[in-house]
């Protein structure tokens, strides 16, 4: 049986992370990036968050690569390398194995510490499969290392699930599918697969993103925690309320934290008052539509876009090639 080979890439830096979050947190418009949303909890709210009735894109995508896996197989190479960005339990990857037969696995994740395990047990089920687990930060643009294989030889089948492309907005995405493209490499028969939430009713997306059992609420509340953690903040849990809701002119869920009186939050070496109210903006997932997308894709350099979506259209995977 084969071994995964893992490879931390760098590793975010403390006080780095702590200086970038109390810039955002002192700004008028008081804001943090998304990211800080997974600590260990946050990783596990996420989770429970997909199997809520009302957050359909997990269980959307999960159907329309059930139903049109090997139609995606007779555009997307078989016996390439899956390169898996944001593979966390790897669990959708693999899932699309039967059908792509790939001859390597490299899962990239912001930790490699997250992969170690669901690698070790996927071999297990898969003992002839190459697997690389790469630990690095990837919303920055995407290096792979030499044991990825090689970009002039190798088909590389890119996999972004989740619609994770929407916690980019419309600038950066294009900045962020260009570094992917020429991740893609040379080999004619690469390509992007990729999972795309699409614009809906504001009530369906509203619903979502503030669930009646309060797992949205207590995800998006859990980052004062993380916060407090990271920066030795003073946030308190009754002082925020979660607030999502679908901003139409820039088509994206937008999720803040409002102060419910005011609060004068303090660190070591330093304060920020809040109004009552006021927000601290957490977290933006862009909605776009089947033509925005591929407008996007072929902006981005990419060609012969196809797509597949659920019958109700809530939800799209694209497939397009890097080349053409
Ligand atoms: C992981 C970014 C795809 O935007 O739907 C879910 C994150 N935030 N509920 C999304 C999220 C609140 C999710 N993504």
């Amino acid at each position: 049986m084969k071994q995964p080979i893992f490879i931390q890439l760098h590793r975010p830096n403390e006080t780095g992370v702590r200086a970038e979050l109390l810039r955002g947190l002192s700004r008028a418009s008081a804001h943090t990036s998304p990211k800080y949303l997974y600590d260990a909890l946050g990783s596990r709210l996420f989770e429970a968050i997909t199997e809520l009735p009302e957050y359909y894109p997990t269980r959307t995508e999960a159907a329309i690569f059930a139903r049109h896996g090997d139609a995606m197989a007779t555009h997307a190479p078989r016996h390439a390398t899956l390169v898996d960005l944001g593979a966390g339990n790897c669990a959708k990857a693999s899932r699309l194995f039967g059908h792509l037969a790939p001859s390597r696995y490299v899962a990239v994740d912001i930790s490699v510490d997250f992969l170690r395990s669901a690698l070790d047990n996927l071999q297990r089920h898969h003992p002839a499969l190459d697997m690389v687990g790469v630990g690095a930060d990837f919303s920055a643009g995407l290096v792979l290392p030499s044991e990825a294989g090689n970009p002039q030889t190798d088909a590389r089948v890119l996999f972004y699930p989740g619609s994770s492309i929407g916690n980019f907005a419309p600038d950066e995405a294009l900045v962020f599918l260009r570094s992917v493209r020429a991740t893609c490499g040379l080999h004619p028969d690469s390509g992007l697969l990729i999972g795309v939430d699409l614009v809906k009713a504001t009530v369906e997306l509203e619903a979502a993103y503030d669930d009646a059992l309060g797992v949205t609420a207590a995800f998006n509340r859990n980052l004062l925690l993380h916060i407090n953690r990271l920066c030795g903040t003073n946030f308190a849990l009754p002082d925020w309320r979660h607030v999502a809701l679908f901003n139409v002119a820039e088509s994206r869920i937008e999720m803040h934290l409002e102060a419910t009186r005011a609060v004068t939050v303090r660190w070591a070496d330093g304060t920020r008052r809040f109004a009552q109210g006021e927000r601290i903006h957490t977290e933006n997932s862009y909605k776009w539509t089947l033509e925005s997308f591929s407008a996007l894709l072929r902006q981005a350099g990419f060609q012969n876009s196809t797509h597949w979506t659920d019958p109700e259209q809530r939800f799209a995977v694209f497939w397009t090639g890097s080349h053409g």
